[in-house]
């Protein structure tokens, strides 16, 4: 879309991009509504307590006050579009029904609040959301249909997928999310490296792969946060993260259902690659809602790198 040299410069949102992707109204009603609820997960972060909620989820892990809120704000959003029948929740044990009949819906699998123990610090952190048409959840990640991230850092922004092209939007002083960079690619390779987990517990394999990155002159980039650590190569278009299997966690730490598939659904559409060091994270079909794999993300000439140091 072109834009005259003094006039007011013309902002494509999100809702008219997502007209103009051919999809079907109720995604596009899904889609616009967690964009919505996005805004008062933001509010709810910059100006919520900090403390902890005093329950634990799925993984035993202490809820800190706001995982629970944005878990609440998103939930209720979803139950209220009238276009979800489940919905899965890295704070929820279990799958919760909205809708008997799936006919026509899809269902949701989000990470609220991703990185929460970061906001203390005041570091970059993000809502993950991935979508499936019908009831199930628990299917390969490349039968997504959607996939987006909500970034909250000094800047708010918002990258999805329906699976042509990865495109971002950015919070703008009416809080509507406008176009900023269409069709997002990653280069074949790149410099940055961002390893998740504890280096003393990395095995030689993943010893090995990160001496072959900083040999070739990979600069070192994690912020602890997997939103921003994706959106960073996302939008330099280059670099891989990694969240290995480490020793005595031979899963890592991530999750599928609500961090991995969306993720990597979003970087192969941005033409990198993500795998568990042997098999293509989408490729995975999710044992259980809590189901973990190790992760190595990004540009495709690093994940083959990775996926060849496993083998040995
Ligand atoms: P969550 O806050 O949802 O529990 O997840 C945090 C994740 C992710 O953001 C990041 O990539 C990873 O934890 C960081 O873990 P380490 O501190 O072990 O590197
Ligand atoms: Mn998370
Ligand atoms: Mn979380």
């Amino acid at each position: 879309m072109s834009n005259e040299p003094g006039k007011t410069r013309f902002q494509l949102d999100l809702r008219r991009h997502l007209r103009s992707q051919n999809i079907c109204d109720n995604l596009i009603h899904l889609i616009c509504e967690i964009s919505e609820a996005s805004k008062y997960v933001i509010n709810a972060v910059r100006t919520g307590d900090l403390g902890v909620a005093g329950t634990s989820n799925l993984y035993g892990e202490q809820q800190l006050a706001l995982d629970v809120l944005s878990d609440r704000i998103l939930r209720k959003r979803l139950i209220h579009s009238g276009v979800v029948c489940n919905i899965a929740s890295e704070e929820m044990e279990t799958i919760l029904q909205t809708q008997a009949n799936s006919e026509g819906l899809y269902s949701v699998a989000y990470d609220p609040l991703d990185g929460s123990s970061l906001v203390d610090a005041n570091l970059a952190i993000g809502t993950i959301i991935s979508i499936f048409k019908g009831h199930d959840l628990l299917q390969e990640g490349k039968k997504q249909v959607a996939a987006m991230y909500i970034l909250y850092g000094p800047r708010v922004s918002l990258v999805y997928s329906i699976g042509n092209g990865v495109h971002e939007f950015t919070m703008n002083q009416l809080m509507e999310f406008t176009l900023s960079k269409e069709n997002i690619r990653l280069k074949p390779s790149g410099d940055i490296y961002a390893p998740g987990g504890l280096r003393k517990k990395y095995t030689p394999e993943n010893e090995k792969f990160v001496k072959y990155l900083e040999d070739k002159g990979s600069k070192l980039r994690y912020s602890g946060g997997f939103v921003p650590d994706i959106n960073q190569i996302l939008i330099k278009g280059k670099g891989v993260f990694m969240y290995p299997a480490l020793l005595g966690a031979p899963k890592g730490k991530l999750r599928l259902l609500f961090e991995l598939n969306p993720m990597a659904f979003l970087v192969e559409q941005a033409g990198g690659a993500a795998s568990n060091g042997k098999i293509s994270i989408l490729d995975i079909k999710p044992e259980s809602l809590d189901h973990r794999e190790p992760v190595y993300i990004g540009c495709c000439e690093e994940v083959r790198k990775a996926v060849e140091l496993q083998a040995g």
